[in-house]
């Protein structure tokens, strides 16, 4: 067999210790059990409690956004902000084809049609200089809008990813995105932490969604956020969150369609207690990325995604690119690793390349696939190197 298998999961014991390995897990080591017994004490577990505003508070607070709307996760959280945003059925929403399959079906759920383009090796997000020649060919303006030559269909948003926690190419994209006039939703759902020029992912575009999955830097259990600087915008989101129901002593009205999507107390009570310990996370990640970083230096066809330049990433998941690796030699490195208990994961399998999305526009996406043949995620839980 190809060395490679057995140098990269030594290595890995080398930085994480002999055993077995998830690739991320939660560390629970502060208030979470007071927290929730209190929920429970009060019988506040549901949607109603003091804990979501705390946590909201929290969230707001340390990504300096002037507003926070917590929810049941962030597939629901990027699905309300394009429908709050006012993305219309059948309108074209600009998407990298390499993220998680909850960006792309947020877009289907909102009535709009994903619109797959390519991602860059530095970030792993979308590639600026690539999408804005591809939209300068394939656009048309009328009025203030753009539209697909192709399709006819309006191209009203744009949701960049951070990727694992690295920024993306934020400021470049921002530009497009009102070149186009697009309306920029952040998919900042493993970016908790991350900060490009001091300023906090989520919050270069109108609005940002954060996850609190069970695999997130921080959890809810299941939960998410959507954070904005837009007054009425927030407004709407938390209304309409609410199942659009009109504030009033006993009776039931609502005033709209709206969705069930608030975050519950219990959910955000063991947030409150995850949130206490965000910056000790961060700083035992960052350890475990500088340590990667430095024993898979000594091999040169291995290199560490890095935090693009200007930015500081929360290290969510560390990430290895392979030069030249094969399917077969990929195939070996995480089986091998998967016998000895260490659960590596490839990429997402870019979204272009699923069955029920062949029909959706996109660009030309070699850079996709490239990422998926190279990359390989690590082991990265916050405890390892406290
Ligand atoms: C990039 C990305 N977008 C969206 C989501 C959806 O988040 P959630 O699981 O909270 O719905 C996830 C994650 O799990 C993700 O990794």
């Amino acid at each position: 067999m190809n060395k490679l298998p057995k140098v990269i999961v030594q290595t890995i014991k080398k930085v994480v210790g002999v055993g077995k390995h998830e690739l991320h897990e939660p560390m629970f080591c502060g208030n979470e059990i007071n927290y929730l017994k209190k929920t429970i004490n009060t019988s506040y577990v549901s949607s109603v409690g003091s804990f979501v505003e705390k946590f909201e508070n929290k969230i707001k607070k340390f990504t300096n956004s002037k507003y926070c709307i917590s929810v049941v996760n962030c597939t629901e959280a990027l699905h309300l902000s394009m429908v709050a945003c006012g993305v219309m059925k059948n309108d074209e929403v600009i998407v990298p084809s390499i993220t998680f399959a909850g960006t792309a079906n947020a877009i289907v759920y909102a009535g709009a049609i994903p619109h797959f383009v390519d991602s860059e090796t530095e970030s792993l997000g979308i590639d600026p200089f690539k999408l804005h020649r591809y939209l300068e060919k394939i656009t048309v303006k009328r009025g203030n809008h753009f539209y697909n030559k192709k399709t006819k269909r309006l191209i009203s948003a744009i949701i960049p990813v951070h990727v694992f926690g690295n920024i993306c190419k934020i400021d470049e994209i921002l530009k497009i995105s009102k070149k186009y006039n697009l309306l920029m939703i952040e998919d900042a759902a493993e970016a908790l932490g991350s900060f490009f020029k001091k300023k906090h992912a989520g919050t270069f575009g109108l609005v940002g969604c954060i996850s609190f999955n069970g695999n997130k830097i921080i959890t809810t259990g299941g939960g998410g956020a959507i954070i904005t600087n837009n007054k009425s915008l927030a407004e709407k989101i938390k209304h309409l969150s609410t199942t659009a129901k009109v504030s009033h002593a006993y009776e039931y009205i609502h005033d709209a369609v709206g969705y069930n999507f608030r975050m519950p107390n219990i959910n955000a009570a063991l947030g409150c207690a995850q949130m206490e310990n965000l910056n000790k996370f961060l700083k035992s990640k960052r350890k475990l990325f500088l340590k990667y970083c430095s024993e898979f230096s000594k091999n040169t066809n291995i290199m560490i995604i890095k935090n693009p330049i200007n930015s500081k990433s929360n290290n969510w998941l560390n990430t290895i690119f392979i030069k030249n690796l094969s399917v077969k030699t990929k195939k070996q490195i995480l089986n091998f690793a998967h016998k000895n208990k260490i659960y590596l994961r490839p990429v997402w399998r870019p979204l272009h390349q699923l069955s029920h999305f062949k029909s959706i526009p996109r660009m030309n996406l070699d850079q996709a696939n490239t990422i998926y043949a190279s990359c390989i995620n690590l082991p990265s839980s916050a405890f390892y190197l406290k």
